[in-house]
């Protein structure tokens, strides 16, 4: 039987300094089998180990049609997290994954799209951006909310700049304390919802970040008049096993490693309070 908790190894091809505290690692599996029949969907996550150290969980970050690399982006922030900051190009990561639900794709097609992130939410909002990027011509408006702390904070630079030069989508930042070199609005991700003009009965909203800022944009999707199906988030709770076997993730009869992480806001409301 197919041991759930056994990692596999992953070799790091690629290590990107995204801000001060942040990284994204592109990986491939060494097992040569397992990396050609390797697959996820956007929203998916991997529990990642670093050998001696310990395990965490991390979103795919990247297009899931080239899965056979694919890109962690990771804030660090405790041992684990650091400990994968202190590794190389050409060393090994354990890999489990990939687990959990995903972001609904086939069936908003012919919606408009909104997409609220801050910081490092935006790591598993592109896994999703890109694949609809890639068949643009089957979404209706295509429109795109980053905010960050600083403009250092923002990750994924050079990508932004593409995004902010295409035609075909809207694409708006904001940072909470500007620099000298910056010369966008300033305030809070949500604040950029009074620059676009929506059709809230045919647009679906995609939010992830900071649980605060996922409360207020969630509050003020629903001032708008969304309905509670067209809004879509992903929880992050503490997890173990990421499987659906420990219990460190529940919330109500929910366990967020396997009915989610992926919710419409119809979904988390039904949640108890943790
Ligand atoms: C489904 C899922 C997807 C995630 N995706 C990403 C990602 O793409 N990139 C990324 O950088 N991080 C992501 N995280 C968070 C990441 O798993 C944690 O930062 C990591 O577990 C921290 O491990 P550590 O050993 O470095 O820190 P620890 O020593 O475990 O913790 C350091 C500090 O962070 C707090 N903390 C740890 N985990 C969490 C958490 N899940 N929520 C709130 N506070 C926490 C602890 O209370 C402590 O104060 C995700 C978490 C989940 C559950
Ligand atoms: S993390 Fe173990 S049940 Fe969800």
């Amino acid at each position: 039987m197919e041991n759930l908790y056994l990692p596999d190894l992953a070799l790091i091809d690629r290590i990107v300094d995204e801000t001060s505290d942040t990284k994204t690692f592109t990986l491939h599996f060494a097992n040569k089998a397992l990396n050609r029949r390797f697959s996820f969907k956007s929203g998916q996550f991997v529990e990642a180990t670093v050998f001696g150290v310990g395990e965490a969980p991390f979103g795919f970050a990247s297009n899931p049609h080239t899965p056979q690399q694919f890109d962690i982006t990771v804030r660090a922030i405790g041992a684990v997290t650091h400990a994968m900051h202190a590794l190389k190009e050409g060393d090994y990561l354990g890999i489990r994954g990939p687990l959990g639900n995903s972001f609904p794709l086939e069936e908003v097609t012919d919606q408009d799209i909104l997409f609220i992130a801050g910081g490092i939410g935006l790591p598993p909002l592109k896994s999703l951006i890109e694949p609809m990027l890639d068949r643009r011509d089957e979404f209706g408006q295509f429109i795109i909310l980053y905010g960050a702390r600083t403009p250092a904070d923002r990750v994924y630079k050079p990508l932004l700049e593409t995004w902010s030069k295409r035609t075909d989508i809207q694409f708006l930042q904001t940072v909470d304390t500007p620099d000298a070199t910056w010369q966008g609005p300033v305030g809070v991700v949500t604040t950029l919802m009074e620059k676009i003009k929506l059709d809230i009965n045919r647009t679906v909203a995609f939010t992830c970040g900071p649980p605060v800022m996922i409360r207020f944009v969630i509050q003020d999707l629903l001032g708008m008049g969304f309905a509670e199906d067209r809004i879509i988030s992903t929880l992050e709770r503490y997890m173990k096993c990421g499987v659906g076997k420990c219990g460190h993730c529940a919330i109500g009869h929910k366990y967020i490693c396997v009915d989610g992480p992926v919710f419409s806001y119809r979904q988390i409301k039904r949640l108890p309070e943790r």
